[in-house]
């Protein structure tokens, strides 16, 4: 089993090298290689996704990757920057179901900003669309407006876009994970306005009659984001567009108290799939050794059950990182009165250790 380990820039790199040694204590035969992505490409290579780099991840079966980013590189032109490794592999691997379980573990009830009874025993799962939409819709760009309301203004335009094969992988994808849970799928759309989530509603029921054991509901997306805070629970598998599912597994990330408990995954038609947490590469506190590690061992868990078929191996590193929560060791993002402050490298070694 071959690894991809692409760590990135800012608390990736620190973040990983503990997933990585969690890895490590595993009984399995995993072939791991380190690759540079993001900002620490560039700066090396002068691009943010090297020829080398992606090579390794395509004749890899899954990539654990840390975050890139860094705000020194706003500046630079869009497709230099670190954030474009990440759609380059997406595109280039064929990365199209992302996957983003919010899990709100008991011991980090409190750390939300919601009621405890509102997400005690929450266990959503949000699959995102990351092929289509907005995101990729031609064309786009900026020109002068010749109708609208400003005639002659400065105007910039995307557009939003979907095709029939697009909305019926991801339909199947959230039918078959609906299927091993507890068989009720959300579709989330905005359907009174836009032809594209007409368009994907009516997709969306048509592959849900292939699935009569899975109830089906579709609901706009702006009550869903209501719903998401007024009754979580309601939810099992929600599945929505790319945008709008960038928008709401943000938002679904806080109600489980941290970002930096957020593993996630992205997998193509055969599998193979990018594992990676949801938080970007905070260098508000990079290089510090404070970042919390167990969203990004918690992806090298999913990426052991979805890619490389070790589902024990998956749930061992889960009932580890229940257990150094249990013991009450806390990075800074999730501390709270009565536990004990640990930074990066304590809280790998401590999962290590269970
Ligand atoms: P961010 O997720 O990096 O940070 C947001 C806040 O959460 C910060 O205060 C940060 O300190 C905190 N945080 C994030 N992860 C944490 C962890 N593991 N432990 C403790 N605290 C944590 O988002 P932000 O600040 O908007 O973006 C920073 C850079 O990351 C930008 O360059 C952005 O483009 C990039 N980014 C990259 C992503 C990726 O690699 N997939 C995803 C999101 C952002
Ligand atoms: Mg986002």
């Amino acid at each position: 089993m071959k690894i991809a380990v692409l760590p990135g820039d800012g608390i990736g790199t620190e973040i990983v090298a503990e997933a990585v040694r969690v890895l490590g204590v595993l009984d399995l035969k995993l072939e791991m290689e380190t690759a540079l992505v993001g900002g620490a490409a560039y700066e090396a290579h002068g691009h943010p996704l090297p020829e080398s780099t992606l090579k390794l991840a395509k004749e890899s079966d899954a990539v654990l990757f840390g975050a890139v980013g860094d705000w020194k590189y706003d500046k630079l032109d869009r497709p230099l920057r670190p954030e474009q490794a990440i759609l380059g592999l997406r595109k280039n691997l064929g990365l199209f179901a992302n996957f983003r379980p919010a899990i709100c573990y008991e011991q980090l009830v409190g750390a939300s900003s919601l009621k405890p009874e509102l997400i005690s025993g929450l266990d959503i799962l949000i699959i995102r669309e990351l092929t289509g939409d907005i995101y990729f819709g031609a064309p786009r760009g900026r020109r002068t407006a010749v109708d609208g309301h400003f005639p002659g203004a400065d105007e910039a335009f995307d557009t939003m876009r979907y095709s029939r094969p697009e909305v019926e992988r991801i339909a199947h994808v959230a039918f078959q994970a609906a299927r091993k849970r507890s068989k009720r799928v959300t579709s989330v759309d905005k359907a009174n306005v836009l032809e594209t989530f007409q368009f994907w509603k009516d997709i969306v029921t048509e592959v849900g009659k292939e699935y009569p054991d899975v109830e089906l509901d579709h609901m706009y997306v702006d009550n869903a984001a209501m719903q998401l805070v007024k009754a979580p629970k309601k939810f099992d598998v929600v599945v929505t567009g790319n945008m709008f599912g960038d928008i709401l597994s943000d938002e679904a990330a806080m109600l489980t108290g941290s970002i930096g408990m957020l593993p996630s995954a992205s997998l193509n038609s055969s599998n193979q799939g990018l594992y990676e947490p949801s938080h970007g590469s905070a260098p508000d506190i990079a290089g510090k050794g404070v970042a919390n590690p167990l969203a990004t061992i918690l992806s090298a868990a999913m990426m052991l059950r979805f890619s490389l078929n070790q589902p024990e191996a998956a749930a061992r590193i889960e009932s580890a990182v229940q257990q150094v929560l249990a013991s009450g060791l806390r990075t800074g993002d999730i501390w709270s009165e009565g536990t004990k402050r640990v930074g990066t490298r304590e809280m790998g070694d401590a999962v290590v250790a269970a």
